[in-house]
């Protein structure tokens, strides 16, 4: 066999090892220092935090590189995603480490919330129908029409998630603040065409979802 095609399959096994799938139980013991901001079982009680119980494996753990790539002090802006909050906190942990911390928040189950009655019907007409005449998609087609999202495709469960949460969220994808949703910059693109007013409604409407 050429030398060549020997390294290829090396570094395809050991990406193929960094990929190893996650052990929930050794996730547990590595969370106990999330559960302050995130809650023990991932269903954080304060709304700035958000839930991770529940939330697709698949996405957790591509947060989870791109948190520890972009919250090293001295990252450049564009290194991942920047999470104050979470600076050097993700350095300890290796891949199988973020992968065991991924597959147990993903087997806990997410809490509901409620919605403010007033904002549910704008919400949901902005959810599940977009904004056709600017062009922009409905939610449902990736996040689902019950908001559990789309794992494999590495769409994230929405249903439930703390509105304050959310709003920070769509609001720094509008802004250019979060820039870790891809080359194709599919929420980038969304947020883009929702007012103030809009993501107010659409994400109270998303606390209620289930
Ligand atoms: C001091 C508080 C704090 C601690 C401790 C903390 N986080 Fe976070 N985490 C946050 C905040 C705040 C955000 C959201 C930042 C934002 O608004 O974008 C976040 C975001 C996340 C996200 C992205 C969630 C999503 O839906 O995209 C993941 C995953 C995450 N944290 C995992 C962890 C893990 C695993 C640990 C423990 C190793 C941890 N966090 C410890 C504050 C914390
Ligand atoms: C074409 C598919 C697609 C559509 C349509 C879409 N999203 Fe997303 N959304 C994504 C992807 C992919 C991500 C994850 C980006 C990443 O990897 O960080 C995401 C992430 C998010 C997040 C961040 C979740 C978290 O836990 O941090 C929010 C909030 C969100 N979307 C809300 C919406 C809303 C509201 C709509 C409708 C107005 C919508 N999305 C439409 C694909 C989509």
């Amino acid at each position: 066999m050429n030398k060549v095609l020997v390294s290829l399959l090396l570094t395809l096994g050991i990406t193929g090892m960094a990929h190893a799938a996650g052990d929930p139980a050794a996730g547990q013991e590595k969370a106990a220092v999330c559960g302050a901001c995130h809650g023990a079982d991932g269903n954080s009680p304060a709304p700035n935090f958000p839930k991770l119980a529940g939330q697709g494996e698949r996405y957790l753990l591509k947060q989870l590189h791109d948190i520890k790539a972009g919250s090293k002090p001295g990252a450049p802006a564009d290194a991942g995603r920047m999470v104050p909050e979470m600076t050097g906190m993700l350095e300890p942990f290796n891949d199988q480490d973020l992968a065991d911390l991924a597959a147990y928040f993903a087997s806990q189950k997410m809490s509901v919330g409620m919605a403010e009655p007033d904002l549910v019907a704008q919400g949901e007409a902005l959810y599940r129908g977009g904004k056709l005449e600017l062009g922009m998609p409905s939610c449902t087609g990736c996040h689902s029409p019950r908001g559990e999202g789309n794992d494999p495709a590495g769409f994230p469960q929405l249903g439930g998630q703390h509105a304050a949460y959310v709003t920070k969220q769509l609001t720094d994808f509008r802004e250019g603040n979060r820039t870790n949703d891809g080359d194709a910059m599919i929420m980038r693109s969304i947020a883009a065409k929702l007012s103030n007013k809009d993501i107010e409604a659409v994400s109270s409407y998303i606390q209620g979802l289930h």
